[in-house]
């Protein structure tokens, strides 16, 4: 009763922020996202008679309350869907910094499905476990298919998850994450999600997305890469203006956000085509075709001050590896 699962980050190009039922991690709008390559989580679980409670840590750091009692409310999903009473020992580990705008709750929450399913005998189809990722933390439900990927809002629990549009190959993108620092974000996306309706601007947004995702599906199946590029930053914008006018107002940028984003606009008027989008963060995700990587990570290379940058291709989602954490 031991499995272990890997699972990619993903970045979202029409974003969710803003929900509908906060309990059950219903969003008010679909939303379009990229598995990435090289930012994942990788999560062992084992259920057994030895553990007298539940346990949950990352391999690197200590997990805090809250992270611990988002955990152990999985296990109980998953627990209740097998009829299992043993408790669990949980140990994950990230290969990137969580709360700064790389998806570490997508991740986490991802592998943390598949990997807690298989460990309890359950095997489930993609729509299953898409869903049960959603109810651990929303954006996590599209990181279990594979490449591009929708998740349609739907309208009941059961109808809410994500599915693959086109596989990883389809598109030869690069996303080159910039990390520019920053602390463990203070306002959390869960707290996000529930101020985004106090900005007067969230109702326009929210009555526009639906369209915005059809949009883009097209743009993506066309290859229509600057169109592509203008709508993601576009929509970047829109949801950081939503979060800058929540009340009390959430400001996730740092100088450096701001700066590479001008940067961003200058190299585009240079010729270099290079788009940004940003989650809930200071990380930047500055998105090229795979025959610019090699000038924009030259580009990135002179800049002082950016404390890490990783190049991803799009990527498959969450899958069973046989090396166990523990
Ligand atoms: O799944 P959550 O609650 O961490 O929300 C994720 C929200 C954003 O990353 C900002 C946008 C998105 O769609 O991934």
């Amino acid at each position: 009763m031991k499995a272990t699962a890997k699972a990619p980050a993903n970045i979202a190009f029409i974003k969710y922020w803003g929900k509908k039922n906060e309990k059950l991690n219903l969003p008010l709008s679909s939303s379009i996202s990229m598995n990435l390559s090289r930012v994942f989580t990788t999560t062992t679980v084992e259920f057994a008679p030895v553990y007298k409670k539940d346990v949950f840590e990352f391999t690197k750091e200590k997990a805090t309350f809250k992270e611990k009692g988002r955990v152990f409310d999985q296990l109980d999903r998953i627990r209740k869907k097998t009829g299992i009473t043993q408790y669990a020992k949980v140990i994950s580990e990230n290969n990137f910094p969580k709360g700064i705008g790389i998806a570490s709750s997508a991740a986490g929450f991802a592998a943390l499905t598949l990997a807690g399913t298989s460990a309890a005998g359950l095997s489930y189809s993609q729509k299953g476990l898409s869903i049960l990722a959603r109810l651990g933390s929303g954006s996590a439900c599209r990181s279990i298919p594979d490449g591009f990927v929708e998740w349609k809002m739907g309208v009941s629990s059961e109808t809410s998850y994500a599915r693959s549009i086109f596989p990883p190959e389809y598109w030869d993108l690069r996303n080159i994450v910039v990390i520019v620092g920053g602390k463990e974000k203070k306002i959390s996306s869960t707290e996000g999600h529930r101020l985004a309706p106090t900005s007067p601007f969230f109702k326009e947004r929210i009555s526009v997305l639906e369209a915005k995702v059809k949009k883009m599906k097209r743009l993506i199946k066309e290859k229509r890469f600057t169109e592509f590029g203008i709508a993601i930053e576009e929509e970047a914008i829109n949801m950081h203006t939503i979060m800058m006018t929540s009340k009390p107002p959430i400001f996730y940028w740092l100088p450096k956000t701001l700066e590479i984003m001008r940067l961003v606009w200058q190299w585009r008027e240079k010729g270099l085509k290079i788009y940004f989008t940003i989650d809930a963060g200071p990380t930047l995700h500055l998105i090229c075709q795979g025959r610019d990587e090699k000038r924009v990570l030259a580009k990135l290379g002179k800049i002082r001050g950016i404390r890490k940058i990783v190049s991803n291709k799009p990527a498959k989602g969450a899958y069973l590896v046989t090396n166990h954490l523990f």
